[in-house]
Order: structure tokens, then sequence, then C-alpha cells
């Protein structure tokens, strides 16, 4: 028995999401929360002969906590896209005015998808506390930190379920990308490919490649023209991963895949990434093994070359800043 809950149900990613988990046959509950709309999209949903059971919930009369309570499985899309020109940083500090639907209080309009992010993974700590978190909403770099803020705060924090950062890869050419989720912070080791590079590949060929993968959802974002990010992509990725992590707790061993995660998940693992790194980094994408408990093991880089260390090294100052950014939004420095 599995049940799987996706928080923002009824948006651009959290239906096409809904369907996926709905046509997981290792699902056999679903629990879509939006702030609109999640009764309809249940209804539509609960007409595809699949075993999960689909129940919508909106905030009022608890629907959080309903739709939260016996999840072993949380998946948050919740939150507002990027538009173009608009970096992923930006939503951090969107420039709306949000109402907080959970204490009727309107958040300074610097802390929309940090706000929406506060207040569920506030839910889930006193609701799932054991569930495993999944956290597509933007700024992935700061998003997670806050998440395992708000679980430090409940004292129910446990890094190998909870700090989950959702990063997209295709299955048949594997690609690990590591560091973190926005612009110079995406390095993928192309060198450790599962489809090698052909030989005589040019510096120039290279540089294109790399700049296209760590800016690749700039290209959705333009092409909708104001209407979103990446959502069909996003929506695909968020479910593979989360198969991913129900396979690995239902028992199968050997799975390994690139995910952004808390140092503290395995210290002998990013004790080892640190010395890679040249410093200690709280939060880092890296392989990872999943087990029964979650995320088991934290799997350094190992041999990646010389234009891939340089990517590393521009990476580290732009994510400790977006860490530090997501850590103080919950624990303001004294
Ligand atoms: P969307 O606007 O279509 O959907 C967001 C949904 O969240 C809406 O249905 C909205 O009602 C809901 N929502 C807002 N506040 C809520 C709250 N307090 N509780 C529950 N639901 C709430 O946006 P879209 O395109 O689905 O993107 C969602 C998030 O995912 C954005 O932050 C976006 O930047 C991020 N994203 C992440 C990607 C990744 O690779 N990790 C890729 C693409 C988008």
């Amino acid at each position: 028995m599995v049940k799987a809950v996706v928080l923002g149900a009824a948006g651009g990613i959290g239906q096409p999401l809904a369907l996926l988990l709905k046509a997981n046959p290792l699902v056999t509950e679903l629990g879509l929360f939006d702030i609109v709309n999640t009764p309809g999209v249940a209804a539509d949903l609960s007409h595809i002969s699949t075993p999960a059971k689909v129940e919508g919930y909106l905030p009022p009369d608890d629907g959080l906590k309903k739709a939260l309570t016996g999840a072993d499985v949380v998946v948050i899309p919740a939150g507002v896209p990027r538009k173009p020109g608009m970096t992923r940083d930006d939503l951090f500090k969107a420039s709306i005015y949000f109402t907080n639907i959970y204490d009727g209080l309107f958040l300074p309009s610097s802390q929309i998808n940090a706000g929406i992010i506060r207040d569920l993974a506030t839910g889930i700590a006193t609701t799932a506390p054991k569930a495993f978190v999944l956290v597509i909403s933007n700024p992935v770099n700061s998003t997670v930190p806050i998440v395992a803020e708000i679980f430090k705060k409940h004292g129910v924090f446990d890094p190998k379920r909870q700090v989950i950062g959702d990063l997209s890869l295709s299955k048949e050419i594997v690609v690990p990308v590591v560091g973190g989720h926005s612009g110079v912070t995406i390095v993928p080791l192309l060198s450790q490919s599962s489809h090698p590079l052909p030989s005589g590949f040019s510096k120039e060929s290279l540089d294109t490649l790399v700049n296209r993968i760590q800016f690749g959802g700039d290209e959705v974002v333009k092409a909708k023209d104001g209407a979103g990010s990446a959502t069909l992509s996003m929506a695909y990725a968020g479910a593979e991963f989360a198969a991913k992590i129900i396979r690995a707790v239902k028992g199968e061993k050997g799975i390994v895949t690139p995910t952004y995660v808390s140092a503290e998940v395995d210290p002998s693992g990013s004790a080892a990434l640190a010395k890679e790194l040249g410093e200690e980094v709280a939060y880092f994408s890296t392989n990872v093994e999943l087990g029964t408990e979650g995320v088991t093991k934290i799997i350094p880089l190992g041999k990646i070359t010389e234009a891939e260390q340089a990517l590393v090294k521009a990476a580290l100052p732009e994510l400790l800043k977006n860490i530090s950014t997501g850590v103080s939004f919950v624990a303001p420095p004294k």
C-alpha cells in the first residue's frame, strides 16, 4: 500500500504529475491538494482504471491535513513559475503579493515560493513526518533547505527522507548532473555519460552543450512566452523520481540517481565529496543510492575532467548563497 500526495496538484506540473502517479500500479492511494480545482482533477483521474483511489482536497476544513494523512511520498510542485527573463531565484522574491491562505496574513512580496514551501512543509512535518518529500518548486537550491529547516524546527528531521530535490534526467542517455538546480550551479558530467561524446568533439561544441544543459529550462520559458515554464517534462521527471523512491522503499536494490540532498544524509560520503570540492557544502546534488529508508549513500563525483572541475568551482559561490538564503528564511541569522 503506497499513498502518494501531490501539493500543488491543479497546476501545470501538478496535473500531468498526478496523471502519471495515477498510472503507476504501485500507488494505491493518491491525495491531491491545491488552493483551487483539486476536486475536479481528482474526479477526472478517478475515471482511469488503475488501482489508486484518488481524492482531491482544498484548504478549508483541514484539507491539507486530510490530504497528507497516511502519506508515504509527497511531491511538491506548488508555487509560482517563471516568466521570460526571470531566473529561478527571482521566484523567491517575486514582486506580487500573495495571501497566505493558512493564517490569513499577507506575506511580504519577497517570500512567495519560499512562504508556500514553508507552510506546506509545516503541514508535512506535523501530519506525515515520516513521508519522503520530493521538492520541485523553485528555486530548488533554496526550497530544499527550507523544508529541512522546518523539519528541524519540529524535531522530525531525517535527511534520508525529507530533503530531496528533483532533477530531470533521461532514461536512455544518463548524464549525471551535479551541483544545484539553476544556471551555473547545474554541472553536467558529460565525461561520465552512458553515451560518451565522440572523439574529436571540439571545446567549442562542448561549451555550447554545457550551456544548453545549464540554461535548457529557459528555452521552454521563452517558447511558452509568458504562459509558464516546463510542466510536462518536469511532471515526467517528478513521476519517474517518485517511482524510483517507491521501488527502493519496496526493496529494489542498486537504484542510483543524481539528487540534491543534505550533506547530513551520509557523513562519510559527504566528507569524501567535500574533499573533492575543496569545501563543505550543506546541500549538493550528486549521485545517491536509494534504499528502503530513502537516500542511503552519497556517491562522490569520482573522476572528472579539468573542465568539469572548473564548472564545479564556478557553481559553488552561487550554490552557497542560495543555500544560505533558504536556511535564513526559516532561521534568520542572529
Ligand atoms: P502553476 O502556476 O501552473 O502551478 C502551481 C500550482 O500551485 C497552482 O495550481 C497553484 O494554485 C498552486 N499553489 C499555489 N500556492 C499554493 C499553496 N499554498 N498550496 C498548494 N498549492 C498552491 O506552476 P507550474 O508550472 O506547475 O510550476 C510549479 C513550480 O515548479 C514553480 O515553482 C516552478 O518554478 C517549479 N518548476 C520546477 C522545475 C524543476 O526542474 N524543479 C521545472 C519547472 C518548474
